[in-house]
């Protein structure tokens, strides 16, 4: 009974971080979108409904980031990293605040070259690592 319950938890945390990756790629998706959008002035307001939906999907994606690292790795880290995504969240609200005040396709442009370049290296240094080492300990 117990070998079931430890089969069923490793295979939840493996689906765990498939998601995680799956939500990395959604993150660029919605950057992709705020960039084509920057050339087409006649949808330009659709650009926050873009950017607060990226914000509300980012919030649930550190969540459940969050969740998962808790489970492997010191409280340390843990936070270090949360702390991370806490700068990204009041980075996303003022970028946010500024789409709001003035929708132009050079704001467009920047915010979206901007997300586009925190996250490559938010993923490419830090979460793409973390789920290593956490794939590696469950091996
Ligand atoms: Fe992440
Ligand atoms: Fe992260």
């Amino acid at each position: 009974m117990e070998q079931v319950s430890a089969g069923v938890i490793k295979h939840n945390n493996d689906a765990g971080i498939s998601h995680i990756h799956e939500d990395h790629q959604a993150l660029f998706n919605y950057i992709e979108k705020l960039t084509d959008i920057a050339s087409q002035p006649k949808n330009h307001q659709y650009a926050i409904t873009i950017l607060e939906n990226f914000i509300a999907f980012f919030l649930e994606h550190i969540i459940k980031e969050e969740q998962i690292l808790q489970q492997y790795l010191t409280a340390k880290i843990v936070a270090d990293h949360a702390s991370l995504h806490t700068n990204e969240l009041i980075y996303l609200d003022k970028s946010l605040a500024t789409l709001k005040a003035n929708v132009s396709t050079h704001i467009i442009q920047t915010i979206a070259a901007e997300l586009n370049q925190e996250f490559k290296n938010h993923i490419a240094r830090y979460d793409n690592d973390i789920l290593q080492k956490l794939m590696a300990l469950k091996k």
